[in-house]
């Protein structure tokens, strides 16, 4: 990892929003890094502050929120230190988005064409002409069928896997060297999603930018991605390469998260969910987040909240049985099977 030049960098960032009953605090401590060339998973249950996430990387949040402090560092540059018009120009050009809701982000009153295109002449300074063209050959490269024709429709005209075809083309329109992709498939049905998946990792191939691709579904991480960003309660809890997390995971809620995975090799009655839900922003646990819900929590995990910890391969963990503060051996019961977990700091292992 250290050798892989780092594109894109989050560190503790935190963001938050106001409201009736307060401030809520969305995003409490997300960090990771993207690798130029590579895909970053995050991952998470339903309101854990994902989209919140790549919304703050971008600045684009609603009025009430407010990045109240951390780093996003592009190309080593703190996006949080520059002005407006600095963002707007790196906004679709270098980092692009799609969103999570294909609908909403398209303009019904314009057609296929003059969206791409508009993005086009901004930042591109292309013609008319020159951006027609090119609109219809994104089209074509995001297999869209009889581009020349479907650059002149409007959004109600297209299906909704065609619309979201749409977006990728619109966010692929200006070579961005980042594209950001939250949970771009959800709104689709299955056999769609697995074509969009596959398109965005041939297109990743092709040009070779670096993705930040948000879902709750890990069957799509492991499919799709280089490294993943666990998400708990608006914090990333663990963040590692693909195969350590699959085959190592640290954390007890990723492996409860993996044991909640549909398999098929072993009898569907020993899967394990979760039990209980995320803490609402509203009322957060004082020591670890994810401490009222955890199989192996102590008296340390619910007075105290860990720190997200390095180890030497450069995977990050937020437990107390991978910290400094945890010493030699113990036996900690995880979803049903007892095992031992021995050493201190990051090189804590935990047995089969
Ligand atoms: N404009 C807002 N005002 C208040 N709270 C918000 C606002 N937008 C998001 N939130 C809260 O931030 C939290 C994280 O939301 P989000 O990032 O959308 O979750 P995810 O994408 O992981 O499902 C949620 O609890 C949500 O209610
Ligand atoms: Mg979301």
């Amino acid at each position: 990892m250290s050798s892989q030049e780092i594109i894109l960098e989050v560190n503790n960032l935190q963001t938050s929003f106001n409201t009736d009953a307060g401030e809520v605090r969305a995003v409490d401590g997300v960090s990771f890094k993207v690798p130029k060339g590579k895909t970053l998973g995050i991952v998470g249950e339903s309101g854990s502050g994902k989209s919140i996430t790549s919304l703050s990387i971008l600045r684009l949040l609603a009025k009430n929120g407010s990045i109240k402090g951390g780093e996003v560092l592009y190309k080593g540059q703190d996006l949080l230190k520059l002005t407006e018009a600095q963002m707007r120009k790196l906004r679709g050009n270098e980092i692009s988005m799609i969103f999570q809701e294909p609908m909403t982000s398209l303009n019904p009153v314009y057609t296929v064409g003059q969206q791409i295109g508009e993005a086009l002449k901004l930042h591109q300074n292309m013609s008319k002409k020159q951006a027609h063209d090119r609109s219809v050959e994104l089209l074509k490269l995001v297999g869209i069928p009889s581009p020349e024709k479907r650059v002149k429709n409007f959004p109600f005209e297209l299906s909704g896997g065609m619309r979201q075809r749409v977006m990728i083309a619109m966010s692929l329109a200006c070579d961005p060297e980042i594209l950001i992709a939250d949970e771009p498939t959800t709104a689709l049905d299955v056999t769609i999603q697995a074509q969009i998946l596959e398109l965005i990792k041939e297109l990743q191939d092709r040009l070779g930018m670096s993705v930040v691709f948000i879902t709750h579904d890990l069957g799509v991480v492991a499919e799709t991605c280089d490294y993943v960003a666990v998400m708990y309660a608006g914090q990333v809890v663990e963040y590692a390469d693909i195969r350590s997390l699959f085959h190592e995971p640290k954390l007890p809620y990723t492996i409860g998260l993996l044991n909640s995975l549909p398999r098929h090799d072993i009898d569907q009655e020993k899967l394990e969910p979760i039990e209980g839900n995320v803490p609402s922003p509203y009322n957060i646990p004082t020591g670890c987040r994810f401490a009222p819900r955890c199989p192996a929590a102590t008296d340390l995990c619910r007075a105290k909240m860990p720190a997200l910890e390095p180890d030497e391969k450069g995977n990050q963990v937020r437990c107390w049985i991978y910290s400094e503060e945890w010493d030699g051996e113990a036996e900690v019961e995880i979803y049903g099977e007892t095992r031992i977990a021995k050493g201190r700091g990051s090189k804590t292992v935990l047995s089969d």
